[in-house]
């Protein structure tokens, strides 16, 4: 390979140097030219960076603290901090850190708050590969997961143990959409000593403020809401209180739980319209519920806005607005098979998991045991898009009517 200088100068440590003093190949990795430095954008910079440079040895930090500045492109990037700044300011957090995933999230606070022979609580009807975790590797590790009804309330006293070293929340809880009594359990489980996780990607961190209703540590899958458009996979943890910080930001730098900056900037984009399209989903959200009420097929709807919700009571008093996702019992009369009918002969409404899209949603769960009268067979789960809810209406009708 020819090079068009042949006397190469020492490569400076870092800025930018005269490129007419080095090596053409050493000014492909230091580079002696570039953009202007100023430039004022309404969209927050994407930094991307596993190496954090330092001005001079004496400098160097070695610490995944956010206090110290950036040490290692793992403890935080501008972009993953600034994500994780704007989530704690919106939760009312100390801190919030940011996951490759809402399952992520889930893993880091069982090992930031469970050792082994540590027994936690968590909700029958938590999301189900949560609760996959505490029955598989968890339990390998010696941590016992206990589940408790979602109705418990202040009982939860009753199950709380010298070894209980966490109590988890979801509320409402996955696919049958209970609301739990969270500011009663935290009372309780305060009184023994013992922190309170709560998982609020229901509520996009801002439907039910999780931290002044007591809650120590709030997890969110933003693979839902925040991002909103069903193109990333990010969770986030926050935490009320130093200790918190402390604790879980140790394993979050141990387990190098890094999340990618452009996730983030697309996280970042969609808390901007987060408002807006809460409010919408919620009104779609709603006129499809309702709608569903009145039809002959449906048993019952599992909306926390409308009163036959277990927990609807609670919704109103703690809650400041209901968001895309719930769940209906079809009658007796449908069969798995009807309802497997039904869903493929939907048009507008996707056969998939997650929520919190733009589109709309359908998915059944033949095996569910957790609702009472064995009617878990006849649940299905929707989530109302931003699609007009007239289109909805009738593809739902023309549904019932091919099944
Ligand atoms: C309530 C809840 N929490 C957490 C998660 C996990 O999020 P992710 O898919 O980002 O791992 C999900 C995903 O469906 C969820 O429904």
């Amino acid at each position: 390979m020819s090079a068009p200088r042949d006397r190469v100068d020492p490569a400076p440590r870092s800025g930018r140097e005269p490129s007419e003093r080095l090596d053409w190949r050493t000014r492909l990795i230091r580079a002696g030219a570039g953009a202007p430095g100023t430039f004022r954008s309404l969209a927050p910079p994407i930094h991307r960076g596993s190496t954090v440079l330092f001005e001079n040895f004496a400098s160097v930090a070695d610490d995944w603290r956010p206090s110290s500045g950036y040490a290692y492109g793992l403890y935080g990037t501008p972009t993953t901090r600034e994500l994780g700044a704007r989530l704690a300011d919106l939760e009312g957090a100390r801190h919030t850190f940011v996951t490759p995933s809402g399952q992520a999230a889930i893993a880091l606070v069982y090992l930031a708050y469970a050792r082994s022979g540590a027994h936690v609580l968590l909700p029958q009807n938590a999301y189900g590969s949560g609760a996959e975790l505490a029955q598989d590797l968890l339990s390998g590790l010696g941590i016992r997961v206990e589940t408790y009804a979602a109705g418990i309330g202040a009982g939860i006293a009753a199950a709380i143990r010298e070894d209980t070293a966490l109590v988890w929340c979801e509320s409402p809880g996955s696919v049958t959409m209970e609301i739990e009594d969270v500011p009663a359990i935290v009372r309780a489980a305060h009184a023994r000593g013992v922190p309170v996780a709560i998982d609020n990607t229901y509520s996009a961190g801002v439907l039910f403020d999780a931290f002044a209703h007591g809650v120590d540590v709030s997890i969110q899958a933003l693979t839902k809401f925040v991002g909103g458009h069903s193109d990333l996979l990010l969770g986030s943890v926050s935490v009320a209180d130093a200790a918190g910080f402390e604790r879980v930001g140790r394993a979050f730098a141990q387990l190098g739980l890094n999340a990618s900056p452009d996730d983030c900037a697309l996280a970042l984009r969609g808390l901007q319209t987060l408002a807006v399209r809460l409010e919408a989903l919620e009104r779609n959200a709603l006129e499809v519920a309702r709608w569903l009420r009145a039809r002959p097929e449906v048993e019952q709807v599992l909306h926390p806005a409308l009163p036959e919700c277990p927990g609807h009571e609670i919704w109103k008093r703690d809650f400041g607005g209901s968001s895309s996702v719930f769940s209906i019992v079809l009658r007796p009369e449908w069969s798995p098979e009807r309802i497997a009918r039904w869903l493929d002969a939907l048009r507008l409404f996707g056969i998939g998991f997650s929520w919190g899209g733009t589109a709309s949603l359908a998915m059944a769960y033949p095996r569910l045991t957790r609702l009472d009268g064995g009617r878990g067979p006849r649940l299905v789960r929707l989530n109302v898009g931003l699609e007009a809810p007239v289109d909805l209406l009738a593809d739902l009708a023309q549904a019932f009517q091919a099944a």
